[in-house]
């Protein structure tokens, strides 16, 4: 990746001899072809260079179109993805929304010139074609891609906070019909290219990458060009079927997020509904609203929470540990989905336990979580068999990690642990989901102590993005780093976080939980506390978190923390009383059907901002002692872990990053 401040400043294009992102040739059949491959990066994004290349190059295709030298243009990637998207590293350095504009209009004239183009342009698609890319496809006159399993189309924008503003609105709508191409940019979906073509936005599929060429050059030869939406597609652009549609779409956004969190889908929606109808006004009016969401706080946040993935993903050291074999002691709750997670991802798991019926139950679970992310019963089947269940151990001098997920308790956790030293290979990773136990302890069984790591989970496990790497007070860095390594092969983002209690997500929760528990038993009512902390930006309110968590596990976490005293408080009577929460049908709330049942009841708006600020106040002051402790690195890692760990409001930037804004604004006022 190149940092922000190597951005080019050049305004003017370059000559198309002195490209550096693309390359550009016309052939012996006057095929002019347009080869992205975006210099000293792995991946094709649209920035700032690009795009100025990209224009000498279709300033010189138009010449030689005038002239009659040129049949057709092609635009094709050098790289294994066609566009990722706009360069998002320049976001940042846009600064108004003036500047926005002016930047977006240049493009939207490029896009424009390549629509008008005499002779036929193709985008020839493979990989990620995505965002600005495949806005950029679209204002091409046909589009072919390869049906390769890398290959996705899709509109992620509303995910960074904006909608596509490169007139992507408007060239959906008009190739895909209303319904479908809101739909793709509302949710941000990324759609394989069977689907992409049957909803009319690649018009042509070849089977394999190799043949993409070939068809784009038929395709100029024929100069063929998009057909576009079907006529009755057309028509859900006009009223009345375009208010009935939007009515449908904002109560469909609504049920999802809210407008003062994330105003962009809302203002997409609005874009369609009053200029839906037209072609040139849509065009204008996109600039006009997407210009200030680009500069909005929201953006901004959603854009860090961007780059904290990819700094999380770079803990992981590139190719020098791919796990392929993964072996997990203990078949119950977490150590079930933990195997059957990484069967998912593509490896081998062996699954042991003491129980016969714990292992029987996590294989029915894993079957069920196979059909719903395969869609092929082929693929299920071939996840099924690469879960093995394995009572003896028998897999586990072959694994490349092996994890721990048996009993909570200490010395059967040391006996494990010296058995396995005997059995694992050299390499292998050997790791424990303790949540409570120090790993230096655990490690004293071993002969190697050195070797021993954490890998903390979270319930549930195919949900939960966010995986803390434990590094004990003895622990091997390159182990650390190894541990980094599996857990970014499993689709995971790993968070390096020093042995400590609670490590960092469940030692901010907990005090978070407790106070929400104390405002409750001093008369807050518990409908009150929930709905001021979503309103805030959390995924759940924290009496249904205590209910869904269950009332006892948070017991133990408060005690293991030190934080009291718990006996006395309304959670210790609803423990000793039975009530767990969901999983015994009645906590804080009673529940039915998996449902908490809530009072219906509406409550001051002011009110509720006051509460939400002062519920994640100690969750927030824990934070700041979790990194003056150094427990993670910086804050940044703090503010990955407690946003992909807990949910905290993604829009907000993480809890460190909200608190200094706040900070910053109260110096200022
Ligand atoms: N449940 C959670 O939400 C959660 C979250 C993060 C971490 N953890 C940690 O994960 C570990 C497992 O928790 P869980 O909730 O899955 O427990 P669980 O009680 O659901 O499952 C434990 C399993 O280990 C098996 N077992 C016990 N001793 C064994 C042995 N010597 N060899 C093989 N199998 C053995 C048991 O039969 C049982 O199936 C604990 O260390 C816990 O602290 C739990």
């Amino acid at each position: 990746m190149t940092d922000t401040s190597s951005v080019d400043v050049q305004t003017t294009p370059p000559d198309v001899k002195d490209l550096k992102d693309w390359r550009f040739e016309i052939d012996f059949e006057d095929i002019a072809w347009a080869v992205f491959d975006r210099q000293g990066e792995s991946m094709n994004s649209l920035g700032h260079r690009p795009t100025l290349e990209l224009a000498s190059i279709i300033s010189k295709v138009e010449d030689a179109a005038d002239k009659g030298e040129v049949r057709g243009l092609v635009i094709i990637s050098g790289k294994d993805n066609f566009i990722a998207g706009a360069d998002i590293r320049e976001f940042d350095n846009l600064g108004d929304t003036e500047q926005v504009a002016e930047a977006v209009t240049a493009t939207i004239d490029l896009f424009d010139r390549i629509e008008k183009l005499r002779v036929p342009v193709v985008a020839a698609i493979h990989g990620y074609c995505l965002g600005g890319g495949l806005e950029l496809a679209m204002a091409c006159h046909y589009r072919i891609a390869d049906r390769e399993e890398g290959t996705r189309l899709g509109f992620p924008e509303v995910k960074l906070g904006i909608f596509p503003g490169l007139n992507g609105t408007v060239r959906s709508i008009e190739l895909a019909g209303a319904m479908s191409a809101m739909q793709m940019m509302l949710t941000g979906r990324m759609l394989r290219p069977g689907p992409a073509r049957a909803i009319g936005i690649v018009d042509q599929l070849v089977p394999t990458h190799h043949r993409l060429r070939w068809a784009a050059r038929k395709a100029v030869l024929q100069k063929r060009k998009s057909k576009g939406a079907a006529w009755w597609k057309k028509l859900l652009r006009k009223a009345p079927f375009r208010e009935f549609l939007v009515k449908q779409m904002r109560k469909k956004t609504a049920e999802k997020v809210r407008e003062d969190h994330y105003p962009a889908p809302f203002k997409l929606i609005e874009l369609f509904s009053e200029f839906g109808d037209s072609r040139r006004r849509m065009k204008a009016a996109e600039t006009r609203l997407f210009a200030p969401l680009m500069t909005s706080d929201t953006a901004r946040n959603l854009r860090r929470v961007f780059r904290l993935t990819e700094m999380l993903k770079s803990e992981a050291p590139k190719g020098t540990f791919e796990p392929l074999r993964v072996h997990v002691v203990g078949a119950g709750t977490m150590g079930a989905d933990i195997a059957a997670w990484c069967v998912v991802c593509g490896m081998q798991a062996s699954l042991q336990d003491l129980n016969d019926d714990q292992l029987k139950k996590a294989m029915v679970r894993a079957k069920n979580l196979f059909k719903k992310r395969f869609r092929t019963k082929r693929d299920v089947d071939a996840a099924v068999a690469r879960l093995i269940s394995d009572k003896d151990g028998k897999h586990i001098a072959r694994a490349d990690v092996i994890i721990e997920a048996i009993v909570e308790k200490l010395e059967i956790k040391q006996k494990v642990f010296a058995d396995l030293e005997t059995k694992i290979r050299p390499g292998a990773v050997l790791a424990t989901n303790t949540s409570s136990l120090k790993i230096e302890d655990i490690a004293q069984s071993l002969k190697d102590p050195a070797r021993l790591i954490g890998l903390h989970f979270f319930n549930p496990v195919p949900q939960l993005p966010l995986v803390e790497v434990i590094m004990g007070a003895g622990s091997r860095e390159a182990e650390v780093r190894k541990g980094c390594a599996f857990v970014t092969a499993i689709r995971k983002f790993p968070l390096i976080v020093k042995s400590c209690p609670g490590f960092l997500v469940n030692r901010v929760l907990a005090p978070y939980m407790l106070d929400a528990v104390r405002r409750y038993q001093e008369g807050e009512p518990r409908e009150k506390i929930d709905q001021a902390a979503l309103n805030f930006g959390m995924p759940m309110g924290p009496l249904e978190l205590c209910d869904v968590v269950g009332l006892d596990i948070c017991k133990h976490v408060a005690e293991t923390l030190g934080l009291g005293p718990v006996a006395d408080s309304e959670l210790d009577r609803l423990v000793v009383n039975g009530k767990l929460g969901k999983k015994t049908g009645e906590g804080f709330y009673v529940w039915e059907k998996g449902k908490p049942k809530r009072q219906k009841v509406s409550f001051d708006e002011d009110d509720l901002v006051t509460l939400g600020r002062d519920l994640v106040k100690p969750l927030i002051d824990e934070c700041e002692r979790a990194l003056s402790e150094r427990i993670v690195e910086s804050a940044d890692h703090v503010d990955a872990g407690v946003i992909f760990g807990t949910g905290f409001a993604p829009f907000r930037g993480g809890p460190l990053h909200y608190r200094n804004r706040d900070k910053r604004a109260a110096e200022a006022a």
